[in-house]
């Protein structure tokens, strides 16, 4: 295999030399920058530092770093995802089972969603549209940042009896710093005290600004209960969703979100993805977070078991090697033997970060000694 020396191939990674011997340290390789290190390592590397290799030819083994960006001939349209969020009984898995045709709202425990549910939904043109719910109750912040994190459009569903409440602010809030496109869902229309004029004035305070307050943010009455406006909701996102010209590469190696996790009695540990790029495949190896694994199975929305998922897909996945974090990245990597060094690598790199904060408590117990 060839070599380079690491201060070289900083050069190429626009990266300083320091930064790459203190990684390769942390692989336990004690190098200079002046010193070589094989193509294996480098290509490590290379993927740590988020960038992608290009082999220029067979023989010419001269590594070519650039952004790790799909080049855009390889793009291609992919579903709209869409969460919903809202104060706590204001409907929002209603609306989703309103638009799904299930009743999921009727299984739960109590009536409140307790973690976030995914779905997908083909529309009367055939275009999908990914849903994720979340729960409205207070204790369930985290979960509404992360949807507002892995989104690109946000229902937010306000009841038009009780108006802004807490958790609609927060997740005002959240959209806002998440920086993407915001639907105002007025909900319960049927009721005899909506009053949905009084929920567009008290979003100006908000600077949530709807259209018929010269604002450009869409809003529409609904009631979830009786399937009012549905189709008007429907044809609001599918709107943004155009405008927002979402695409991804199909055709690679796919990368994915994880959404939530936990450990399943029967199946092991259970992670529910979002694929963000590239075609989820049974049988493909992957690390998540720290771990490597191999999918034994995808699940789809319907529990259907499915051979592969592509982009903006929310599956199950089963193979992993332990319960990831939820926002974990799970990236799928050629071999298996890939897998391992890289999820060895991030273990390294994670012991490293927890004790990197060790001297901080040292330099505190000399002071306080003095
Ligand atoms: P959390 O998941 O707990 O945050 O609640 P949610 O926002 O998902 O609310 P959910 O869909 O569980 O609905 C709460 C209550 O409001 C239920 O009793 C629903 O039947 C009722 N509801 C939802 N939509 C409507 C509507 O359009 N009209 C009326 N009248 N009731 C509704
Ligand atoms: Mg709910």
């Amino acid at each position: 295999p060839e070599a380079i020396t690491v201060g070289e191939l900083a050069k190429r990674m626009g990266e300083k030399g320091a930064q790459l011997v203190k990684a390769l340290f942390n692989m336990d390789m004690m190098v200079t920058v002046n010193q070589t290190i094989d193509q294996d390592t480098a290509e490590l590397l290379v993927e740590e530092f988020g960038h992608n290799i290009e082999r220029v030819s067979a023989d010419d083994v001269e590594i070519k770093v650039e952004q790790d960006v799909d080049p855009e001939e390889t793009l291609k349209p992919r579903p709209a995802v869409v969460t919903i969020m809202g104060h706590v009984d204001h409907g929002k898995t209603s609306l989703l089972d309103a638009l799904r045709g299930t009743n999921v709202t009727k299984g739960e425990a109590g009536g409140i969603t307790q973690h976030i549910g995914s779905y997908q939904i083909e529309t009367k043109d055939k275009t999908k549209i990914t849903f994720l719910d979340t729960p409205g109750h207070a204790a369930f912040t985290e979960m509404r940042q992360r949807g507002a994190n892995v989104t690109d459009i946000v229902v937010l569903v306000v009841a038009a009896d009780d108006g802004i409440m807490p958790q609609t602010i927060e997740a005002i809030k959240h959209t806002q710093a998440a920086g993407v496109p915001m639907i105002v869902a007025i909900n319960k229309m049927d009721k005899p005290e909506a009053n949905p004029q009084k929920i567009r004035e008290r979003l100006l305070e908000h600077e949530v600004i709807v259209e018929s307050m010269s604002g450009e943010v869409q809003d529409v009455e609904i009631s979830a209960k009786e399937g009012t406006n549905l189709d008007e909701l429907i044809e609001k996102i599918s709107l943004q969703a155009e405008l927002l010209e979402l695409k991804a590469n199909p055709d690679r190696f796919a990368d994915a979100t994880v959404i939530e996790a936990q450990l399943d009695k029967g199946r092991g540990p259970v992670a529910t993805v979002l694929v963000t790029r590239g075609t989820l495949k049974r049988g493909d190896t992957f690390v998540v977070g720290t771990e490597s694994g191999k999918v034994r199975a995808i699940v789809n929305d319907q529990g259907k078991q499915i051979k592969e998922a592509g982009p903006s897909m929310p599956v199950e996945v089963l193979g992993l090697g332990g319960v990831p974090g939820a926002g974990e990245q799970l990236t799928v990597v050629e071999n298996e033997q890939r897998a391992r060094e890289v999820a060895q690598y991030r273990r390294e790199k994670a012991t490293e970060q927890r004790t990197a904060l060790a001297p901080t408590n040292f330099d505190t117990m000399f002071t306080n000694l003095q």
